[in-house]
């Protein structure tokens, strides 16, 4: 397997990067590339791991020799939020690194899985689609927007909530990736009750977590430790499913044919193909159902924002 990192000299990448050298099956190759000159350093420094995965580094204008023979290809090349930015500030940069990336990985690794990463994830998998569309090499199974970090931080906040054992907890997270539009299906996580009022605090954790880190870094950047660890686990089960894994399951905003929106995030089976099936999200609360129904203006409205960049 190969997995290509764009963007991988930032605070995401360099964190992912780590993750992947240390976690991806014996025999990978992992591919650094950021515009910033010192991505063939981050690549040598990794290099002297000790782990049978190949890194190798490159940095400039153009990605292709990063994207050649890529089997997953991880964006995270943009801009970071500071505070009293929300990730819809970011589009005006992020929305065109991400179609100038993609456009290369429509010419040079056409079949590659794509996870996006880079914000606004709900507008930037919508722009990704049409750039993919444009070239004649579009697969709705092999485009993902991340949320892992959404459910994992899902998973912590409910633990320490209810003094579990965190490895224990699951909990899928629907809708896309900013403010109302993650909504955590605390209804489903087994075994555990929550008052009306925990479930309110919860929600508006969880969708607000990445402020949190956006303020208490005042100026220094957004997630980028717990993201690296959400992208990797992400990753490796795009990797797993690939190499054939069964059972591999994770949330992920996708072209799932959605009723609610043309990118929606829920749970998918991942194999050999990307997306091998888009899963029911299941029974929800009426609180869940509200916050869906209330969520569907503004996430359509951040993907039309993308399909409009490219056309
Ligand atoms: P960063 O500023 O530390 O790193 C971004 C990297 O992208 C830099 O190394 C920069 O040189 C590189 N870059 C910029 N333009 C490029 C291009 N055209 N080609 C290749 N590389 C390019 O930012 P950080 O913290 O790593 O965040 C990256 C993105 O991830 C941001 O858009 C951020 O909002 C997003 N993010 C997404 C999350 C999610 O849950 N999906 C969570 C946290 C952040």
């Amino acid at each position: 397997m190969k997995v290509a990192v764009l963007g991988a000299a930032g605070g995401i990448g360099q964190a992912l990067a780590l993750l992947l050298k240390t976690q991806l099956p014996a025999g990978s190759k992992l591919s650094l590339y950021d515009i910033a000159p010192v991505t063939p350093g981050v690549a040598v420094d990794l290099s002297h791991i000790p782990t049978a995965v190949e890194v190798k580094g490159f940095a400039g204008e153009d990605p292709t020799a990063a994207l050649e023979g890529a089997d997953v290809v991880l964006i995270s090349a943009g801009v970071a939020r500071k505070p009293g930015m929300d990730r819809s500030d970011l589009f005006n940069i992020n929305a065109g690194i991400v179609r100038n990336l993609v456009e290369k990985c429509a010419a040079t690794s056409p079949k590659a899985l794509i996870g996006i990463i880079t914000n606004p994830v709900n507008t930037t998998v919508a722009i990704a689609a049409e750039v993919l569309k444009k070239a004649g090499v579009y697969d709705k199974n092999r485009l993902f927007g991340v949320t892992t970090l959404d459910v994992i931080r899902s998973e912590t906040f409910v633990a320490e909530a209810k003094g579990l054992n965190v490895v224990d907890v699951k909990v899928p997270v629907i809708g896309g990736h900013s403010g109302v539009t993650i909504l955590p299906l605390l209804s489903q996580v087994e075994g555990v009750s929550f008052t009306d009022a925990e479930v309110a605090a919860l929600t508006t954790r969880i969708q607000n977590a990445g402020t949190e880190v956006v303020e208490a870094k005042a100026g220094g950047g957004s997630a980028t430790l717990s993201m690296g660890q959400a992208a990797c686990r992400f990753g490796l089960s795009l990797v797993r499913g690939l190499q054939g894994e069964a059972n591999v399951v994770e949330c992920a905003y996708v072209d799932g044919g959605s009723e609610h929106a043309e990118f929606f995030a829920q749970p998918v089976v991942l194999g050999k193909n990307g997306v091998e099936e888009v899963l029911a999200y299941g029974e929800v609360s009426a609180f869940e159902a509200n916050a869906r129904d209330a969520m569907l203006d503004t996430l359509q409205a951040d993907i039309q924002l993308g399909i409009d960049f490219v056309k």
